[in-house]
């Protein structure tokens, strides 16, 4: 009975305004501000937005379409924004380089020539990623095509096709954050935010809801399952959907990576009442008597182009360690005067990834690579699982794993590839690399 509901409805964040009418054209304003949020009853903490005080809207852009963005800082400290999983130009892809002092702008440009997908935004600025996103600088960016479309699929944003970028955050006494990391490791948060909601709670409806998950923390991994222990269907991955629905029980996403997933509160999953993480509720569902018929999931999804290998293929290994908040790839700290690696344009190459472990709070390391979507090859040797056939930009390595993966890069210019523990990102974990 959603009478018996404690806890606050959970926020959905804005549709950011397209300020362009053609519709083969979308021009957008994003600036990252200041502010102050209640996530408590009486209790206000300083936080950081984009067009607001916590998090930012949701870019929504179309596969075809010209995009101009207006990304202005009000912050006191210089920023960057990177459109995480997107396919653009190194020089608009918002990386360290790309600097946005306070008080200033910069407009990126773009055509968007990939499929539909779930991607993110967020600051990238040098040592300072970890810092600006832990304040609230975060935001998810949706894109459409003439497959997406098509399929019968949960539609209605907000309603029954709901985002959930998921963090973990610690607060002092006053309200405010307390961010601590250690020289010897990160500090997992207590409390878990989903869209900046404390203790979140969604109305649903009897039909099938798609949730879009993001992992928006800065170093935690999500293991998430349904309170009783049903079933559900992921039908997309980082870079869209996947060949067709798999059926799943829990849903692991390590920092960076996303998931749609579909709940049926009118078929199997009609007893579920939350998402769950180690039996903790992250979000509870008020599951309503309304029953809507939506239609069955389609069983194929979307036909995933493979990534062709030519047999001269290029391979690279980049090899993982890390000690405490501190780490290095190939035995190297990140250097802005560096560039590690030179790649030619659009030829596919083989990249090995191995997580050699390291010292103090040694884990897993979400690998991420800017400016492409790539497959992944094999994991330990063998093939990978059916929900990672899908396009990637982020791939999970757990100590002593070796992954590859086959990349293709179809824009040139300068890029970064790090590891997505934000934390490990600002202290060392990252690399750089142009296509050419
Ligand atoms: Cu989510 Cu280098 O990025
Ligand atoms: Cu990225
Ligand atoms: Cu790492």
């Amino acid at each position: 009975d959603d009478n018996d509901l404690t806890g606050n409805r959970l926020q959905i964040p804005p549709l950011l305004e397209d300020q362009n009418p053609d519709p083969d054209i979308a021009a957008f304003t994003l600036t990252a501000q200041e502010g102050k949020t209640s996530f408590y009853l009486d209790q206000q903490t300083a936080t950081t937005g984009y067009n607001g005080s916590f998090l930012g809207p949701v870019i929504r852009i179309r596969r075809g379409q010209q995009v101009y963005i207006n990304v202005v800082n009000q912050l006191a400290e210089p920023t960057t924004v990177h459109w995480h999983g997107l396919v653009v130009d190194g020089h608009h892809d918002g990386g360290p380089h790309q600097d946005i002092q306070p008080g200033e702008s910069w407009q990126p440009e773009f055509t968007v020539d990939q499929p539909a997908a779930t991607l993110w935004y967020h600051p990238h600025f040098t040592w300072s990623t970890a810092n600006q996103v832990y304040a609230g600088l975060a935001g998810l960016i949706y894109i459409d095509d003439a497959v997406s479309d098509k399929l019968d699929l949960p539609g209605e944003y907000g309603v029954n096709d709901i985002p959930l970028i998921i963090q973990d955050r610690n607060f002092n006494q006053d309200g405010s954050f307390s961010y601590q990391t250690t020289m010897m490791g990160i500090v997992p948060g207590q409390t878990i935010l989903v869209n900046g909601t404390v203790n979140p709670f969604l109305p649903v409806n009897r039909e099938k809801i798609r949730l879009r998950v993001l992992n928006g923390s800065n170093a935690q991994n999500f293991f998430l399952t349904l309170d009783d222990g049903s079933s559900f269907l992921q039908i997309a991955s980082d870079g869209g959907f996947l060949p067709a629905p798999v059926s799943r029980k829990e849903l692991f996403l390590s920092p960076g990576e996303r998931a749609e997933i579909i709940i049926d509160f009118a078929g199997d999953n009609k007893r579920t009442q939350a998402l769950v993480q180690n039996q903790k509720t992250l979000l509870a569902f008020a599951v309503s008597e309304t029953v809507v018929s939506s239609e069955d999931i389609p069983e194929v999804l979307a036909a995933i182009e493979d990534i062709p290998v030519g047999p001269d293929v290029k391979t690279r290994q980049f090899d993982l360690e890390s000690m405490g908040i501190s780490g290095t790839i190939n035995g190297k700290y990140f250097d802005m005067d560096r560039v590690d690696e030179e790649v030619t344009l659009n030829e596919t190459e083989l990249w090995t990834i191995r997580n050699l472990g390291g010292m103090m709070q040694a884990g897993g390391h979400p690998f991420h690579v800017h400016g492409t979507q790539f497959q992944i090859v094999s994991r330990d040797g063998r093939k990978p699982s059916a929900e990672e056939q899908g396009y990637k930009d982020t791939v999970y390595v757990a100590v002593g794993e070796v992954v590859v993966i086959k990349v293709r890069f179809t824009r040139t210019g300068l890029f970064m590839y790090h590891c997505h523990i934000l934390e490990h990102e600002d202290n060392g974990m990252m690399g750089q690399f142009l296509v050419k």
